[in-house]
């Protein structure tokens, strides 16, 4: 069959595949971490309201955490590996910010509110760095922190083991002066690359 209707058709449609093999390509390209800047649709996505209780039991909002960049981890205190070097290079990326760190909010927030409670938080995040905020909830503000920040977590409890471990995605939410979305960093950046990119929102 050689219809022109049909041609024009499957012309259109190859144009079609190919804008959104872009669109694809442009989000995949960003979320590997080697652009600075998200598409809009992503950066209105991630973030928003929450309520949380901080490592010194003070009841605290999102709103509290404006004026300044934020630098989000998710994660939890029994956490056997990934959390602790995610959290030691966070210290580090605030040790090379020197007295510019005190111009920053790093916060910590548990994925695991059952067993990370207030006294807990606060002798885990003192662990790694003065400047750290630790921030727990009941299970329910957990779920919706981690529902607006797009972090997955799911309790998983190993065969012949009675204790939990905590399934969680793990990256660095930056997020600027304003409270809005400005980058994600994966779990594999460098003190220096996280350094760099909270001087950027200064
Ligand atoms: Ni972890």
């Amino acid at each position: 069959m050689d219809s022109p209707l049909l041609r024009r058709l499957l012309v259109a449609a190859a144009i079609l595949c190919v804008l959104v093999t872009a669109g694809l390509i442009g989000r995949l390209w960003w979320l590997a971490g080697t652009q600075d800047t998200p598409p809009a649709a992503l950066a209105a996505a991630i973030g928003g309201p929450f309520r949380m209780t901080d490592h010194n039991g003070r009841a605290v909002t999102d709103a509290d955490f404006r004026g300044r960049p934020m630098i989000v981890y998710f994660g939890y205190t029994y956490c056997p590996d990934v959390c602790p070097t995610g959290l030691q290079t966070l210290a580090a990326a605030l040790d090379l910010l020197g007295g510019d760190a005190a111009r920053v909010w790093p916060v910590f927030v548990t994925v695991d509110p059952e067993r990370d409670t207030v006294a807990q938080m606060k002798d885990y995040v003192a662990a790694f760095h003065p400047r750290l905020i630790g921030l727990t909830g009941t299970i329910e503000q957990v779920r919706d922190i981690a529902r607006a920040y797009r972090v997955y977590f799911r309790k998983v409890t190993p065969e012949g083991s009675t204790d939990y471990l905590v399934d969680h995605s793990s990256a660095f939410y930056v997020m600027g002066k304003d409270g809005a979305f400005a980058s994600h960093l994966t779990h594999q950046a460098t003190p220096e690359a996280i350094a760099a990119r909270l001087r950027t929102l200064l």
